[in-house]
């Protein structure tokens, strides 16, 4: 039985102790770091970008995996790259040829992910998925920690799981916001493959065993 991937995300640890937080990432049974990037414009809130990266580089043993919330994704993407992102997610909704920015990203020594927000089909990704390695399915509209999971995201990915099936992509499902362990045997359930999850890890009395409890969140 394959174990999820697990992705804390960033966002919601204390920036005040980030060391301390990062050098706990660094212990536990994490795959990635989740690092999310909104620039105020594509989603209603503004995080954090290129010197955070840099500190979180130096300190994070972990892939970082970049979630790009920012119109025009072209302008950032090299950077991005160069500051030391494993993966890079554009939001489908912000790029006009999302062809030739995947293919971009993958150039650069990147893994390619596409975002996708609640409302946005899957049936759009038809004519890429031979440029993709992830797809980042929001089960919240991007922005903000904390909010709820959206259940309609569950029917959604049985629905993506059968069209990377039909067309052996061998791409991953990765599924950010609002994601614990109330939802999360129901998310590998339906395809998932790597949970990002913010606050119900750093927001846990125990981060360490929030990851250990959703790494073996896959009942047989
Ligand atoms: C939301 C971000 C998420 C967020 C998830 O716009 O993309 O990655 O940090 O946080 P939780 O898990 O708290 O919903
Ligand atoms: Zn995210």
């Amino acid at each position: 039985m394959t174990q999820p991937l697990i992705a804390p995300s960033l966002l919601a640890a204390d920036f005040a102790n980030l060391q301390r937080d990062l050098e706990l990432i660094n212990r536990s049974e994490a795959d990635y770091l989740h690092f999310d990037v909104m620039d105020g414009v594509f989603v209603p809130n503004i995080s954090f970008g290129f010197p955070l990266l840099d500190a979180v580089r130096r300190h994070c043993q972990k892939p970082l995996d970049v979630h790009l919330m920012i119109t025009e994704p072209d302008r950032y993407i090299d950077a991005f790259a160069k500051g030391g992102a494993a993966t890079i997610h554009v939001h489908y909704e912000a790029c006009t040829h999302l062809h030739r920015t995947l293919t971009r990203i993958r150039e650069l020594g990147c893994r390619a992910g596409v975002a996708l927000n609640p409302h946005t089909p899957i049936s759009g990704l038809v004519d890429v998925l031979e440029q993709l390695d992830v797809i980042l399915i929001m089960s919240v509209n991007p922005g903000f920690g904390g909010q709820s999971f959206i259940p309609h995201t569950i029917q959604k990915i049985r629905g993506l799981k059968q069209l990377l099936v039909a067309n052996q992509c061998p791409a991953l499902i990765e599924v950010d916001g609002g994601v614990g362990m109330a939802n999360a045997q129901a998310l590998l359930t339906a395809g998932t493959d790597v949970l990002v999850a913010g606050n119900s890890v750093f927001g846990a009395d125990d981060p360490l065993n929030a990851i250990h409890q959703l790494k073996n969140s896959r009942q047989p």
